[in-house]
């Protein structure tokens, strides 16, 4: 069983459904509205949870009724919230989702507590990072804490795993530190700047691998996911399925590559098994709730 520290943002999702996704400046009727636990971090820890990992959580919540929610759906995943800070002050996370009948989404974060993550937390986290198989990120906390935790994991030597999203650029010493990179077609683009549309995914994916420690995976919605590993291309086609909710889908990937990485797959078993857990994710509404476990994994990866 893979030993997994997250370090990464909790949100309510706020999500609406709406008959189509609004314009700017426009005001449309939507249908119901629903809340759910949410957060790039948080979701991914849960997803690894289901799918067999041991995990830590290091993050920050607000000292308010929607922190405490979110502390209750981590602790029934069985994840460990020692570092999970509730923090006066300051207002949970929050998302504001926009849903289509197609399941694609709109969504925009108050990162509110999330951006209270400081480096001394994550220093108290020093030795579960230390001991893990591997530290996961993503860019919903502020890049000094997932820089220390960075720092300390590579001393260890203990893989560093970055999901950069939301795309942001990021300065190249942080990057030298990440082992692998996990990001969409979008988020790759504005990591690498290069705008030209004539690059295919392959030729980005080899510069972001000259940017990082040599692996990176670029998943494609619809079209499935790539890795390169430096000198190596492999290709996952996506699982057709009926799309209700992609809002988690590309957490449950990250979270299921990272734990089959963990134990120790080779590249194309467990990209089939992230995309068949992002498959699933998006045939159900919400975040975190849309979530698969091992079983379901399994058992839909022995269906195709
Ligand atoms: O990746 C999906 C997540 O992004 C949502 O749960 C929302 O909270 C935002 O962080």
């Amino acid at each position: 069983m893979p030993r997994l520290v997250v370090v990464g943002s909790t949100n309510m999702d706020l999500v609406i459904r709406a008959p189509r996704l609004p314009g700017a400046g426009e005001s449309i009727l939507g249908g119901p509205f629903g809340t759910y636990g949410g957060g790039k971090g948080a979701n991914q820890a849960v997803a690894a949870a289901r799918l067999g990992a041991e995990v830590a959580f290091v993050g920050c919540v607000g000292r308010d009724a929607w922190g405490e929610q979110l502390r209750a759906l981590l602790a029934a995943e069985r994840i460990d919230l020692t570092h999970l800070i509730s923090r006066g002050g300051e207002a949970t996370g929050a998302a504001v989702i926009t849903l289509d009948p197609s399941g694609q989404n709109t969504i925009v974060v108050a990162p509110g507590a999330n951006m209270a993550l400081a480096p001394r937390d994550i220093e108290a986290a020093r030795d579960d990072i230390i001991s893990a198989d591997a530290l996961l990120l993503q860019l919903e906390t502020p890049l000094e804490a997932n820089r220390r935790a960075m720092e300390i994991a590579r001393r260890a030597d203990v893989p560093v795993l970055l999901n950069a999203a939301p795309a942001r650029s990021l300065e190249p010493a942080l990057l030298e530190m990440v082992d692998l990179l996990i990001v969409n077609e979008s988020e790759a683009r504005i990591l690498c700047g290069l705008d030209d549309p004539r690059l295919t995914e392959s030729q980005i994916a080899a510069h972001l691998a000259a940017m990082c420690r040599g692996h990176v995976i670029i998943t494609l919605g619809r079209a499935g996911a790539v890795h390169f590993d430096g000198s190596l291309l492999s290709r996952q086609a996506a699982f057709p399925v009926e799309s209700v909710d992609a809002t988690g889908a590309g957490d449950a990937f990250v979270a299921a590559f990272a734990v089959a990485w963990g134990e120790g797959r080779e590249t194309p078993e467990a990209l089939a098994f992230a995309c068949a857990a992002g498959a699933l994710a998006v045939t159900r509404m919400g975040a975190m709730a849309s979530l698969p476990r091992r079983g379901e994994v399994d058992a839909f990866l022995r269906s195709r």
